[in-house]
């Protein structure tokens, strides 16, 4: 196969980019998107050209790491797929592509493809954990949970924290990444003691990051490549209201 590759280059968050061509041949419809990216950056390398900077780790679709626009969709045109989960097979001999990073105020490029995405460990770190005691392996057994509870809980845990939501979303909302990792906890029992304090603290880090609101237009939902489903935000929301009210309640 060969490909065209329109990418954006750019060298620090306050340099200006653009996207700059590259004619990739001899790649196959077997290689993943990285592996393609891989290739490139070995021949620019050869020719002693600076390689693509682009984020990735795992290469299994469960790090969260690979974030890229590809033809204006986060993690490209398959739904459900991560970067790293995306193959060749999916695009035609002699495609242009267009690989751009994700674009939010709370995601500054680091360079090229790579963004900071420290902005949602800060989120996390305001309260999405539990802090007490939960014992070892064999006590999480020991309290029982409805199936349809442990389900939905599992759901919600199954965010990667990729940051597709905030850049599909017109107004870089990080509500889809939050709302999983608050709902997680507030299903369960180990989530309860913390369950006020950490919806009002990680909404209100989410604000302090600069991403913009919800206003429903479902993008987030359609990138997602766990499927995390819209109806998370409605829990979000109603365990903030929760919150606010047994606050007043509390005086
Ligand atoms: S909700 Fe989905 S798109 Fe957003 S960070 Fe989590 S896995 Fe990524
Ligand atoms: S590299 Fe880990 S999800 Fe893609």
């Amino acid at each position: 196969m060969r490909v065209t590759l329109n990418i954006w280059r750019q060298a620090d968050a306050g340099a200006p980019g653009k996207l700059v061509p590259y004619v990739v041949e001899g790649v196959t419809e077997h290689m993943s998107f990285l592996e393609m990216l891989d290739v490139l950056n070995e021949r620019l390398i050869d020719r002693g050209e600076e390689p693509v900077a682009f984020d990735h780790d795992c290469r299994e679709g469960v790090c969260g790491a690979c974030g890229q626009v590809i033809d204006g969709v986060p993690h490209g045109p398959h739904q459900r797929t991560t970067t790293c989960q995306l193959h060749l097979r999916s695009f035609r001999d002699g495609d242009t592509i267009t690989i751009e990073p994700w674009r939010a105020q709370a995601f500054p490029v680091v360079k090229d493809l790579v963004v900071d995405r420290a902005a949602f460990d800060r989120i996390i770190a305001a309260g999405g954990y539990v802090s007490v005691h939960t014992g070892s392996a064999p006590d999480g057994n020991a309290i029982p949970i409805g199936k349809p509870v442990a389900e939905r809980a599992m759901d919600a845990a199954e965010c990667i924290g990729c940051g597709a939501c905030v850049a599909a979303c017109p107004n870089a909302s990080a509500m889809l990444f939050v709302a999983a990792k608050v709902t997680q906890l507030a299903l369960l029992p180990q989530g309860q003691p913390e369950r006020e304090a950490r919806v009002q603290a990680m909404v209100a880090q989410m604000e302090r990051e600069g991403f913009g609101a919800c206003t429903n237009h479902g993008e987030c939902e359609a990138v997602c490549p766990k499927g995390i489903p819209l109806d998370f935000i409605g829990k979000l929301n109603r365990e903030l209201l929760r919150a606010s009210a047994k606050q007043a309640v509390a005086g």
